[in-house]
């Protein structure tokens, strides 16, 4: 079998310091296909890169890696198993341009290799409003939502009042907007409504904005209450590979920090029973552990979401993060915590997941996902 993976995502690095033993080798070319500045002269591996190094040092079947400029029909003919770890929304990102995404889609639903991860899955995933819809037809706990259309004819004081409304119904003065599939520069935004009512030029400035957004996929401005606990507990990002538990991270990532284009500012926490003491002691900050009953009942819904994502020929997806947020008052003990997002390409956050060899197991995860397209 031949197999590519296509890297180039440039971000979600690890430093030298905290490689593992099997990546120390790995070829500055190879680098520089995808690494992450870190300022001060300084770069991050990313993460793509790594997993492909693993899969290509370990897999027993010959592993070329792609980069943007590969993607093309002739290049992606060449191969039976394409894994993209840059996907069509990276690449989209990077052009801005939603040609690049009907383009990249194309090639793969008219290339004879198969694509990893399925079309199916990235579609779902970039539709938060239809999974969010499927998750809570299932008795999976979300939280609500109003959506408009992203659209030129967006009116903002139309918008406003069915906000208005829906704050009212909601008991929230302070409510947030996210748009989908977001990541394009002009993301989550909390609001006030009675200040945004009172004058509504910042909210119109902000529409404008997201009017003139990269529009993929289904285009929707969601809003959302503003959950509080973000800022004070633990989102808990859960890995799963091919349809298993594989770790947890949790993190609060600083408000203040959202939203704009620099790095976000995280604390990080892990699960009782991932929890490396040795290992965090290296750490800037001691991170906090986060209950293993927690855990345990995130690993039963997020076994309830795996059977909700779309069916596949190639089965379930060989890697995916399902992310718990969480509207307790009490940080370690769960109570009501709901899914507040799936990622099929996700951050794995390396420099962060030493507790495990989390390239490793992403890498690890392919192999045997290859093993078993057969
Ligand atoms: N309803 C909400 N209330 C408060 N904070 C939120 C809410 N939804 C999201 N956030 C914060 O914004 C971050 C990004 O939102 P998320 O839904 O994960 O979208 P994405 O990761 O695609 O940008 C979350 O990690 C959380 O810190
Ligand atoms: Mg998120």
């Amino acid at each position: 079998m031949n197999i590519a993976i296509v890297i180039g995502i440039k971000t979600d690095s690890i430093s030298e310091d905290r490689y593992p033993q099997w990546l120390q080798d790995i070829p500055q070319s190879l680098i520089n296909k995808s690494k992450e500045y870190w300022g001060d002269g300084e770069y991050g591996l990313a993460s793509d890169v790594g997993v492909a190094y693993y899969v290509q040092k370990f897999s027993k079947h010959k592993v070329t890696l792609l980069t943007k400029k590969d993607i093309q029909r002739t290049k992606f003919n060449q191969f039976d198993v394409i894994i993209g770890l840059y996907d069509p929304y990276y690449l989209t990102n990077d052009t801005n341009d939603p040609k690049s995404y009907s383009y990249y889609n194309r090639l793969i639903q008219t290339s004879k290799a198969t694509f990893l991860q399925p079309l199916s899955l990235q579609r779902f995933v970039l539709n938060k409003e239809l999974y969010i819809n499927k998750l809570k037809k299932h008795h999976v706990p979300v939280i609500e939502h109003i959506s408009f259309p992203i659209r030129e004819n967006m009116n903002s004081k139309t918008m406003l009042q069915k906000i208005n409304k829906q704050c009212s119904k909601w008991g929230t003065q302070f409510f947030i907007t996210k748009p989908q599939p977001g990541g394009f520069g002009t993301g989550f935004k909390k609001w006030d409504i009675t200040k945004v009512l009172s004058n509504t030029n910042k909210f119109s400035s902000y529409i404008h904005k997201v009017k003139q957004e990269v529009r993929i996929e289904k285009p929707l401005l969601l809003i959302q209450r503003f959950v509080p606990e973000f800022e004070t507990f633990y989102e808990v990002r859960t890995y799963w590979m091919n349809g298993s538990y594989s770790h947890s991270i949790g993190t609060i990532i600083d408000p203040t920090s959202l939203g704009t284009s620099g790095f976000e500012e995280v604390r990080f926490a892990y699960p009782e029973n991932e929890y490396d003491t040795k290992e965090f002691q290296t750490y800037d900050e001691i991170p906090e552990k986060i209950d293993q009953s927690l855990i345990t009942k995130l690993k039963k819904i997020g076994k309830q979401v795996i059977q909700l994502l779309p069916k596949d020929p190639t089965g379930v997806p060989f890697l995916l993060r399902i992310d718990f947020g969480c509207c307790l008052d009490n940080k370690h003990v769960c109570r009501d915590y709901f899914v507040n997002e799936i990622e099929y390409v996700p951050n794995l956050f390396p420099e962060y997941a030493t507790h495990v060899d989390v390239l490793q197991i992403v890498g690890k995860a392919i192999i045997h996902k290859i093993k078993q397209l057969k």
